[in-house]
């Protein structure tokens, strides 16, 4: 089966050129222009940007968290997706009744015959017991060759310095790369503890507590841990200027030390926290949205490679029957967003047409980067013959109001509500399958594949 997606402006990582993109099966055949081109399908692009699908390697689909589980499972999570331009996503495993290779086969079945576009898993360790860093090689032979501490959620899923020394070495054994959520749990609790008795328990308290220094500290630390034990890192959701600092600082020193931002980074902030009465819970996230002068400081970062992608952090809880679970105290309020399907029009309108970053920029950021740093390159990631045909045909004229009345997400609110932006896909491939046309999701649950990921060489 041939399509051809014909007439429109291809964008790379490094470069923006007018070229048709011949797709046979599953693959890429050629990019270039042929007048007697042959195709069973012809898909107009004109007037579009043809980008490699989008990867989303920060997602958490049906997810146990908070008292309660993330409302996208792999079958709406994914149509979500896809109708936002993504065709891969890399999602959280947890450690499951202390075992990581139970993690693993516990979201393997989450996933099995629901995913609409391909996806792999990344594994949080919440226990770094001698049996589960013994499971860690049988986990990389199994495609996961990324792993997750927790340095905040304390009583759940946070781990101690010395469980993230013992990861850290063993991702370094085995050329793993570790990740981190980089916040201070205790100091955490200790400036909750304080909140809750002075009585502020309102959901804008969740960011007094969990101050910019509280997120740098433990970037900090975690980037000493895994130098000590001789690894790479890579640090999740970098939301603020001294964070980012500690991140460039080491980078600046020659360490292996990398990092990503979400978008609710770029383009909310710490007042939509603040809105009356208990609406601001639909943005509670952690680490919490900040004040708004820190976009520019992680565009800036991005643009310099300090940062090197911008993922999601998809975690969607509805606003009436989850999020109000902390109604009368926001330590109880699960944490996280609904963001998988806007990452790309958010990207497009604050990032390409906001002037901060090129087309090309933002290819490498949500898809390039994505796809080297976690191992998926070079099947993913890139618009060239022979890599997998996941693509966006990407129409930048047409104006929309981003709304949870439209989006396709399994949840009540979308934290964009009102945000006037401009693009949106036209069509999606994946792996040469159409599964996104003209504002409809058009594939079946159970097309998407696991992925099996190898390790990549990112130097200690
Ligand atoms: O608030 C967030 N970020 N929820 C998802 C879990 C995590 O910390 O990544
Ligand atoms: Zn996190
Ligand atoms: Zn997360």
């Amino acid at each position: 089966m041939k399509k051809l997606v014909r007439g429109g402006t291809v964008v790379t990582a490094t470069e923006m050129f007018d070229a048709d993109v011949l797709v046979e099966d599953e693959q890429i055949a050629w990019v270039g222009r042929s007048e007697d081109a042959e195709a069973d399908e012809v898909i107009d692009a004109s007037g579009c940007f043809v980008l490699p699908g989008l990867i989303d390697n920060h997602t958490h689909l049906s997810m146990p968290f908070g008292g309660t589980v993330t409302a996208d499972d792999f079958d709406t999570g994914t149509a979500a997706a896809a109708a936002g331009g993504t065709t891969c996503i890399v999602d959280f495993a947890l450690q499951t009744d202390g075992s990581l290779l139970k993690g693993l086969e516990t979201w393997k079945a989450n996933a099995e015959g629901r995913a609409h576009v391909d996806y792999a898993f990344h594994l949080a360790v919440s226990e770094a017991s001698p049996e589960a860093i013994r499971e860690i090689p049988r986990a990389v032979e199994e495609g996961v060759s990324t792993f997750k501490l927790f340095m905040a959620y304390k009583g759940a899923l946070m781990v101690d310095d010395l469980e993230m020394l013992n990861v850290f070495e063993a991702m370094a054994e085995t050329g793993a790369l570790p990740m981190v959520h980089a916040e201070n749990g205790d100091a955490i609790v200790f400036l909750q503890e304080r909140a809750a008795a002075a009585g502020e328990l309102a959901p804008r308290f969740h960011a007094t507590t969990r101050p910019p220094e509280v997120e740098a500290e433990a970037t900090s630390r975690a980037i000493r841990l895994a130098t000590w034990a001789g690894s790479p890192l890579f640090v999740v959701h970098v939301s603020c200027e001294p964070a980012v600092a500690e991140i460039q600082r080491a980078r600046d020193a020659g360490l292996p030390i990398y990092g990503e931002t979400c978008i609710q980074y770029l383009a909310l902030t710490v007042e939509d926290l603040a809105r009356e009465g208990f609406e601001g819970a639909k943005f509670v996230c952690s680490p919490p949205l900040r004040e708004a002068y820190n976009h520019d400081v992680l565009w800036s970062a991005l643009r310099q490679q300090a940062l090197q992608i911008v993922s999601t952090d998809h975690c969607p809880f509805n606003y009436e029957t989850q999020k109000s679970l902390g109604r009368d105290d926001f330590r109880l309020i699960p944490n996280g967003l609904p963001t998988i399907e806007s990452r790309l029009a958010v990207m497009y309108e604050y990032g390409v047409r906001g002037g901060k970053i090129t087309m090309p920029e933002l290819v490498r950021m949500v898809s390039t980067a994505p796809a080297q740093l976690f191992g998926l390159a070079p099947s993913k990631g890139a618009i060239a013959a022979g890599a997998d045909a996941d693509l966006v045909v990407f129409d930048p004229s047409v104006e929309t109001t981003i709304s949870a009345a439209t989006h396709k997400m399994n949840v009540d609110y979308n934290p964009f509500e009102g945000h006037a932006v401009h693009g949106e896909p036209r069509v999606v491939l994946a792996r040469g399958d159409v599964v996104f046309r003209d504002g409809d999701v058009v594939s079946s649950p159970g097309r998407g594949r696991y992925v099996a990921r190898d390790c990549v060489s990112l130097g200690s």
